[in-house]
Order: C-alpha cells, then structure tokens, then sequence
C-alpha cells in the first residue's frame, strides 16, 4: 500500500554513545506524523537502537545485508541476524554500495530475493550519475537498475517494496534535484511498473526521493504527485532536521 515514508540513512557515522544521544534526542521531537518514520543506524548500533524506540513510531532498518543464509563472509551480516535484532525493513542498493562495493544489479537481486525469502521490506534504491543526467540518459539508467535487480519478482512481491530515486549527483552535495525533476523521474518510474505489472502494483508503490533534502526543501518536494517522501542522509543526523522534514507533508 502506498504511504507517505522519511527514513533517516545515518551512514557510517555514530558509535553507541553518539547513538544513544541522537535517539534521546529524536524521542523529544516525535509526534504523530503523517509519514511513517525510520532511522538505520550502523549494524553495531542496531540491537541498541531497537531496543530504545521499542516503544516509539519511529523503524529502525539496517543499511544494508548480504544473500547468504550464513558461512564464510567475513564482516557480513545475514537476514537472519537483522531479523534477531528486530529488523524488518534493508536499505539495498544505495550507490555508494555500488560504487565502493561493486553491487552490480546481478548481486542485488539476490539480496533483495533473500530480504524478501525472509520476510524483511527491502527500500530499494538506485539513480543515474551526472554524466548520464547530462547526455540524457537518465530514464534509460533508472529503468535499466530497476528492471534488472527487480522485474524476475512476481507483482506480489512489490506489497514488500519500497522505492528510492536517489540521484547519485544530488547526494551529500547540497545540488538536490528540483521538485521538477524529482516529480518527472518518480511519474517515469510509476510508468515503467505500470508497463510491466499494471496499475496495481504502480498505484501502490512508495517511490521516496533521496539526495540532498533538507528542511528547507523538503515540503516541495513531497509536495508532487508522485513523490511519497524520502530518504534522508546528513539531515538524519540532527534530530530537530530529521523531524522539520518528517513534518514536511
Ligand atoms: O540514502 C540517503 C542518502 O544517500 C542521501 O544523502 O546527505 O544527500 O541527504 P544526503
């Protein structure tokens, strides 16, 4: 079912105490929202956070998992393990994923059938870089990430789906994509599954936008049709930002 989402990608920052602060922090501003709420703090922060907002709206969603069930991956984390944590919802795909780590659309859509396999919602994300914005060729990018790592699903695997455009040129560099843009790109995207699955499966999806949103732009941007809210970097690590954009809608 489509909803409105803001979910906080902290990154590699924060160990426990930083952690501990920033939460205590986020629970002083929570109220009830119009948008369902996340935050995926680093792995060795999940059991704690999960733990302290047991009670709170607020998600906490790992940032990442690998497709094997267990054995020889050295510094891997399984489904299994987010799911002993309390964790029901991964963060697959995010471009430095793939660019640090070589997550080709091969490698993930084994881990986002192993999220789905154990019942974890994947927030998938993908988005072109400025090279391709700048020959056009950014819908060709878009649809080819999203085709290859997810269109071997059936239409009821995307109830488990949550999108995220996150345009590699707008992340961590202040440069976000115009609500315009944003709004073209989430309407292409919205097409592409029509195309493929029907309406359904195209009028239920969240697309959320990712990429340089902070409190000052936030309200235009989800303020477009097909823009379901957004994943949230470096102003996820303030807790009065993170919520000013959460209240955006
Ligand atoms: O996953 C969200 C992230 O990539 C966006 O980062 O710092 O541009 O909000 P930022």
């Amino acid at each position: 079912m489509r909803k409105n989402i803001v979910a906080g990608n902290w990154k590699m920052n924060n160990g426990l105490s930083e952690t501990q602060m920033l939460i205590s922090d986020l629970k002083k501003q929570i109220k009830t929202s119009e948008a369902e709420v996340m935050i995926a703090p680093s792995f060795t922060n999940l059991w704690h956070a999960f733990e302290a907002l047991r009670q709170d709206d607020i998600e906490v969603i790992a940032q990442n998992m690998h497709f094997a069930k267990n054995g020889a991956y050295t510094g891997e984390v399984s489904a299994e393990m987010l799911q002993s944590v309390g964790i029901q919802t991964v963060i697959l795909g995010h471009s430095e994923r793939r660019a640090y780590f070589n997550e080709d659309d091969a490698i993930l859509a084994k881990k986002v059938d192993a999220a789905l396999a154990n019942e974890i919602r994947v927030i998938f994300c993908f988005g072109e870089e400025l090279a391709d914005r700048k020959a056009g060729n950014e819908e060709a990018i878009v649809e080819a990430q999203i085709k290859n790592a997810l269109f071997h699903l059936d239409a009821s695997a995307f109830k488990n789906i949550v999108l995220a455009y996150e345009p590699v040129w707008a992340i961590g560099t202040g440069e976000t994509a115009s609500p315009e843009q944003a709004q073209d790109m989430h309407k292409f995207i919205r097409k592409t599954l029509e195309n493929q699955y029907g309406n359904n499966v195209a009028d239920n999806m969240t697309i959320l936008y990712g990429g340089s949103v902070k409190p000052a732009n936030a309200k235009e941007i989800f303020s477009k049709p097909d823009v379901d809210g957004g994943l949230i970097g470096g102003a996820s690590l303030n807790a009065e930002d993170f919520y000013a954009i959460v209240n955006s809608f």
